[in-house]
């Protein structure tokens, strides 16, 4: 593609960042919809985080995509954030104003939901009975995203119990801690449990636990995508559940931001979906 002064330049920083598969699909969405503009990645190292953020407007990009590790130092730089990047406590979608300032926000939640609404069209968040492994950044994103939805029950469980009490009391304190240890037993009051770990990844341990008090009703969902089927996953489809992995919270997290900077929300088509599979998630 030849660049020119009208291509809308959008980029994602993290560090590292060569792993990420997000030019691949949003160069494909900029193609589809015939949008004049790049997608590219930058690594940029934490002490010069702030500075190069700052210096995005004048280098020309209307936005970028915002990854590990750089999340929480993004919002200060923001001269406004959305309630949902606030609330979370990250920013990953950078919105260059138009008179040069950086707006913050978070996609997550919204991916998170839009899957799980993609596959139990019949899902009701009033009727809902969240138990959420996990109190990091994923697990923030996922009881927001709940939240908003209107799920009232809903219990924290993590190795570290602190994390989940501090998570509670930044985001809301309807939230309920129970222990990590009574995982297993806890499971019988669940109808979604979700796993925000980042156990049964790639590299990692399996998330141990024994679905065998689950009802066969619950919607089990692992926020992994690499590998697309964890051991969590493969248990709970075994026992007859519906079970979504976390490759659409991917695809729909990154629609948003493309609608957020471009105006277009891009559809999650097979070949969004089949990009990314053939880079071996
Ligand atoms: P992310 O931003 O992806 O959520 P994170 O903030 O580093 O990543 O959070 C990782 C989560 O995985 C935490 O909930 C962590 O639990 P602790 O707070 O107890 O560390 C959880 N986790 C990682 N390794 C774990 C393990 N071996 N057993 C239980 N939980 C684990």
């Amino acid at each position: 593609m030849i660049v020119n002064q009208k291509t809308l330049k959008v980029c994602i920083i993290g560090y590292p960042v060569s792993h990420s598969l997000s030019p691949l699909l949003h160069n494909y969405w900029l193609k589809k919809y015939k949008i004049s503009g790049e997608y590219v990645s930058s690594e940029v190292k934490p002490d010069e985080i702030e500075a190069h953020l700052l210096n995005l407007p004048t280098h020309g990009f209307i936005g970028a995509n915002i990854t590990i590790p750089h999340k929480r130092a993004a919002i200060k730089v923001c001269s406004e954030i959305s309630d949902t990047a606030r609330k979370v406590g990250a920013v990953n979608t950078l919105i260059t104003s138009p008179g040069g300032k950086l707006i913050g926000d978070n996609t997550d939640p919204y991916g998170f939901i839009k899957n799980l609404k993609k596959a139990n069209k019949k899902w009701n968040p009033r009727q809902t009975k969240a138990l959420v492994l996990g109190a990091g950044g994923a697990s923030r994103s996922v009881c927001y995203g709940l939240l908003k939805e209107g799920v009232r029950e809903i219990y924290i469980l993590n190795r570290n119990r602190t994390d989940a009490e501090n998570l509670k009391t930044e985001i809301n304190d309807s939230l309920i801690v129970k222990s990590w240890k009574d995982r297993n037993l806890l499971l019988s009051w669940a109808t979604l449990v979700v796993n925000t770990t980042s156990l049964g990844m790639t590299g990692m341990q399996d998330l141990k636990i024994s679905l065998e008090n689950l009802s066969e009703k619950a919607i089990v969902y692992d926020i992994v995508y690499t590998p697309l089927n964890t051991s969590f996953l493969n248990a709970a489809r075994q026992r007859g559940n519906l079970t979504i992995n976390g490759l659409g919270m991917f695809l729909y997290q990154a629609a948003k931001s493309f609608s957020l900077w471009f105006g277009v929300e891009p559809d999650v088509d097979e070949r969004a979906q089949q990009i990314l599979l053939e880079r071996g998630i």
